[in-house]
């Protein structure tokens, strides 16, 4: 009955690499809604999703229906020395969507890959525009970034981090990064030099633990931006499109950033992110300066295009909150008779439950979440992160407490 996860394990244990350690228990093969299945056919609820960049679900029809219509097109590559139309439709759809939820003026649209690969652009663009616009002095720009943060795992990224296993052994890293603690004010102001062409920032640490600063953290940080002629640049490549209760997060402070980074939920799936902003700041970029292969290719972009028509249907951010609201409630019911969880950290459905450092590393509860059929991934040694697809159900929701309770009480 195991024989087909069997050798299927077998041939990952020979042919990829060490960098991720999955449980050996099962093998996925197929999604549907907020289930996965694996080749045993067990099904398994995704409490997970992909780390947000399965929130319209699995097997999402407006999204399924858009690629076989691109597929059939035979276009699903493109050289981006040519205009292409999903490309051109995609950075309009996405401009509007921008516009609607609280991002007026964000008009240019530079599509990347994956989130990292956004960032880097991001970075480029930064440094880019303090030495056109800020006149600071060849090579001496400076970005600021914040302790615990996840901007992802290419150089420049890891670069940034404050995880010691993120960094050792990969050196040289980039230059020009400071580093200060999350949603410190203070610490913001008093790193800020003649030099520092960007501050970038996650609305919320989400590898970090779920880790929500202060209301009105943003709307400080924009106002901070603004008096020293900084860039703001936000990374909302996991907080984006409605996880947090909000169609992005800094519509919580009613702030927009100077550029923002795009990723994750924006593809319906399939691997597109971006950095939007205006024109003003977009605009340091030249012929030659920047470029991917794959960054905007027609697939990706008419996944997208779908996932933002679905998203502006379906509302996810506002089910996220309602939803949220609910799972909170009960989550702390349960934490106030759990022996191991110290804390539960919520906003819409994006859920840190943190256990006590004398209890079981948070992989042991995931562990035994799995076993119970619950997807989920701890994040540091003891958080156990719960991003579930948005279009979870309450009765999913419920199954998915029943368990929680079960292993944690
Ligand atoms: C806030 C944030 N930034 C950047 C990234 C990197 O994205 P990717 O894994 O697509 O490169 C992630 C991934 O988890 C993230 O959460």
């Amino acid at each position: 009955m195991n024989k087909r996860r069997q050798n299927l394990v077998e041939l990952a244990y020979k042919h990829l690499p060490r960098n991720y350690a999955p449980p050996d228990d099962f093998v996925l093969e197929k999604g549907s809604g907020c289930y996965l299945k694996d080749v045993n056919g067990n099904m398994h609820l995704d409490m997970l999703a992909c780390y947000s960049a399965a929130n319209a679900g699995y097997g999402n029809i407006a999204v399924i229906r858009a690629i076989q219509k691109q597929i059939a097109k035979g276009l699903v590559c493109n050289a981006n020395c040519f205009w292409e139309e999903q490309k051109i439709l995609f950075a309009r759809d996405l401009a509007e969507f921008c516009s609607n939820f609280g991002l007026s003026g964000f008009d240019i649209v530079l599509p990347m890959n994956s989130g990292a690969e956004a960032v880097e652009t991001a970075l480029k663009i930064a440094r880019k525009w303090g030495y056109l616009r800020k006149n600071i002095a060849a090579d001496k720009a400076e970005i600021i970034c914040c302790e615990n943060n996840f901007h992802g795992r290419t150089l420049s990224a890891i670069s940034m981090s404050t995880v010691a296993q993120y960094k050792n052994h990969f050196g040289p890293l980039i230059p020009g990064i400071k580093t200060i603690p999350f949603a410190d004010i203070a610490a913001l102001n008093a790193a800020i030099n003649t030099n520092t062409a960007a501050f970038l920032v996650e609305p919320v640490q989400g590898e970090g633990g779920v880790i929500i600063p202060p209301s009105g953290y943003l709307a400080e940080v924009r106002r901070i931006c603004n008096k020293s002629n900084v860039l703001f640049v936000l990374d909302e490549i996991q907080s984006g499109f409605g996880r947090t209760g909000k169609m992005f997060a800094c519509n919580y402070d009613g702030v927009s950033p100077d550029m923002i980074i795009l990723g994750k939920a924006l593809g319906g799936g399939l691997p597109i992110s971006a950095v939007v902003g205006r024109p003003e700041i977009m605009d340091v970029l030249k012929p030659g300066d920047h470029g991917s292969t794959f960054g905007g290719n027609p697939l990706s972009c008419a996944a997208a295009r779908a996932s933002l028509r679905f998203m502006r249907r379906y509302r996810p951010d506002r089910r996220a909150a309602e939803l949220g609201f609910y799972f909170k409630n009960k989550l702390k019911g349960i934490a106030a008779k759990s022996p191991h969880i110290k804390e539960v950290r919520i906003i819409g459905l994006w859920v840190g439950i943190e256990v006590h450092s004398t209890s079981p590393r948070a992989h042991s509860f995931c562990e035994l979440l799995y076993k119970e059929g619950i997807l989920c991934k701890e994040t540091r040694k003891y958080t156990i992160r719960m991003s579930p697809p948005l279009t979870i159900s309450r009765k999913e929701l419920d199954f998915a407490l029943e368990k929680i309770q079960k292993v944690f009480t």
